[in-house]
């Protein structure tokens, strides 16, 4: 049985990025394998300053895997700061990462680009990460394109461990499928809070649908002939669309009919479809935060025991069990 592992930061509003490069996928294989899913509470100190947004953010985060149908009692599930081990390990890796491994790391750059300050945490952010998942040992990490070259740094930082202190940490396979490597945004670029172009989750009513109205298109007139292949509301139509009407949608665009405005409206109805449920959910689970603390405490003791045994064994290798 397969070890599944991925964390998501508590930095704002979920989106469908979110939801097909990542939850989607780790919810449903929340019945075939060893699922551990967590929220990366550490990581979203390198954007994240104010104290009450975290805490907020991460309760509201907790809420949102629950409500889309995570099932705690199926997986491990928590918060990362309730296990501390990681920065340990984080530590421990940090002594093998070579400078040029990090500095080759492209989403520093494109963060401090975009604004967030630029400190040793974030520079270090991949090794972070890396301790995430080699403390729990995961054989498969799904996530977004956006993640691959983090996971490659894992794989390396996991071999070099192994090779100069003998076999210790599984090497993790990124788990990436090729539908939502990268789910565009309301302008066809990656959809990313940074870019302010998102579709969140749990948005509703007037909200949505001025996001859902906002997706850029061409001005071709509703009887051209249109490629659905390099149009952006297309792509997202194809996330909820059945398999039917996809092909009906893409007749329209390929011999004319397609109007823009009915289709907007047309992947409104199925996003209020898809998430109308969880909606309400959600807002239950929000309504008792002693609840979820309780979910996320039982879920770290869970996890605390699994990172015990992985530490343990990597204090012994690297000596300081003495
Ligand atoms: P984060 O919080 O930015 O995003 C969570 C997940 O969503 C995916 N994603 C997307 N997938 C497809 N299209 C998009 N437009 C899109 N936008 C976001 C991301 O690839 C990610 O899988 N560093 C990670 C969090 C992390 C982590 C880990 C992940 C920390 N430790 C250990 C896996 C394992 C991050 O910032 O994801």
């Amino acid at each position: 049985i397969m070890k599944i592992l991925s964390g998501i930061q508590p930095s704002g509003q979920l989106h469908i990025g979110n939801y097909f490069g990542m939850m989607q996928t780790m919810i449903d294989q929340m019945e075939s394998s060893d699922l551990h899913v967590f929220i990366v509470d550490y990581h979203a100190l390198t954007s994240v300053r104010d104290p009450k947004v975290l805490a907020k953010g991460t309760l509201e985060a907790a809420a949102d895997f629950l409500a889309l149908g995570l099932d705690p009692d199926k997986c491990t599930f928590w918060v990362q700061s309730d296990v501390p081990a990681v920065c340990e390990l984080m530590w421990l890796l940090s002594v093998l990462t070579p400078m040029g491994l990090v500095e080759r790391c492209h989403s520093y750059k494109d963060k401090v680009a975009k604004g967030i300050q630029a400190s040793h945490g974030l520079f270090s952010y991949p090794v972070l990460m890396a301790a995430d998942i080699l403390l729990y040992q995961a054989d498969i990490v799904p996530v977004g394109k956006d993640q691959k070259q983090h996971l490659e740094f894992a794989r390396d930082l996991a071999q070099k461990f192994n090779n100069e202190y003998g076999e210790t940490f599984t090497i993790p396979e990124p788990g990436i499928s090729k539908h939502t490597a990268t789910i565009p945004g309301l302008d066809g670029q990656k959809m990313s809070k940074s870019y302010g172009n998102t579709i969140p989750i749990f948005s509703e009513g007037k909200p949505l649908k001025k996001r859902v109205m906002a997706i850029e298109t061409d001005a071709k007139g509703i009887e051209e002939p249109k490629d659905p292949d390099s149009c952006n509301l297309y792509q997202l139509l194809k996330l909820f669309a059945t398999p039917d009407r996809l092909a009906e949608i893409r007749g329209l665009y390929v011999n004319g009919g397609a109007a823009y405005g009915y289709l907007k409206l047309e992947l409104l109805d199925l996003l209020n479809d898809k998430f109308g449920a969880a909606r309400q959910k959600k807002a239950e689970y929000l309504a008792d935060p002693a609840e979820l603390r309780r979910i996320l405490a039982k879920g770290a003791e869970k996890a605390r025991a699994k990172a015990a045994v992985t530490i343990d064994l990597v204090r012994e290798r690297v000596g300081i069990k003495y």
